[in-house]
């Protein structure tokens, strides 16, 4: 019993059970990159060739939790932090689970992600950098934003008036500016296989 009158409560099957029913090996593909670097298109493509292989996987999307458990989080450097802790830990009790989760946050803060990595487990957690780079995410600009975070009509935006933290050491890079979608989707899947994950 910890000091604040909590116990966890064990599951009835283990982690391991778990693979072993679902055939695969729960971890979390962690989508990092600027707005508009294409996460979201590469999660769901990723969501649908494991899907293709009878993988069960679950997407995170960053705009998408932001209009539930996060809805009260802005995006000071204080609320990124949070947003990056939650979804960490929501990320560990489903890969507990066996599930596959791919992650699509900006999540620019490299410490937020050292603190994922530790929270989600080493051999779990799979960094992605979607390397596109701030010119081509300009240039897209898809939702318009970067339009008004130039004009001074959005305040913290990623790349504009908030840094992007590159990852160091991420698994795998992604600039989909250079990398055919499918093209990418199959060195991800190989990455998946290589290293024991499905199975
Ligand atoms: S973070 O940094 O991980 O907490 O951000 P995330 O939860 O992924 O949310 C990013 C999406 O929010 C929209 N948006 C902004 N992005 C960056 N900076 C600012 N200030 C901002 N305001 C709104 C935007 O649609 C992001 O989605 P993507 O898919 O990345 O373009």
């Amino acid at each position: 019993m910890s000091e604040n009158n909590l116990k966890w409560e064990e599951d009835y099957l283990d982690k391991n059970d778990f693979n072993t029913l679902l055939g695969q090996k729960g971890c979390v593909l962690w989508f990092t990159g600027l707005s508009g670097s294409g996460k979201s298109t590469l999660a769901k493509a990723m969501q649908k060739a494991l899907f293709e292989l009878k993988k069960y996987a679950v997407v995170l999307d960053g705009d998408n939790i932001r209009h539930g458990l996060n809805k009260n989080l802005s995006f000071s450097e204080t609320d990124r932090n949070e947003n990056i802790r939650r979804v960490s830990e929501v990320c560990k009790l489903f890969t507990d689970h066996g599930a596959i989760i791919v992650t699509a946050f900006i999540s620019p803060f490299r410490q937020d992600r050292i603190n994922a990595k530790d929270v989600i487990g080493e051999d779990n957690f799979i960094e992605v950098h979607v390397s596109t780079p701030l010119e081509v995410c300009i240039k897209r600009d898809v939702k318009g934003l970067y339009e008004k975070a130039i004009k001074g009509e959005i305040k913290n935006f990623t790349g504009i008036s908030q840094p992007y933290e590159e990852p160091k050491s991420a698994k795998i890079t992604i600039n989909t500016d250079e990398e055919e979608l499918e093209f990418s989707i199959k060195r991800v899947i190989e990455f998946l296989k290589k290293d024991g994950y499905l199975g």
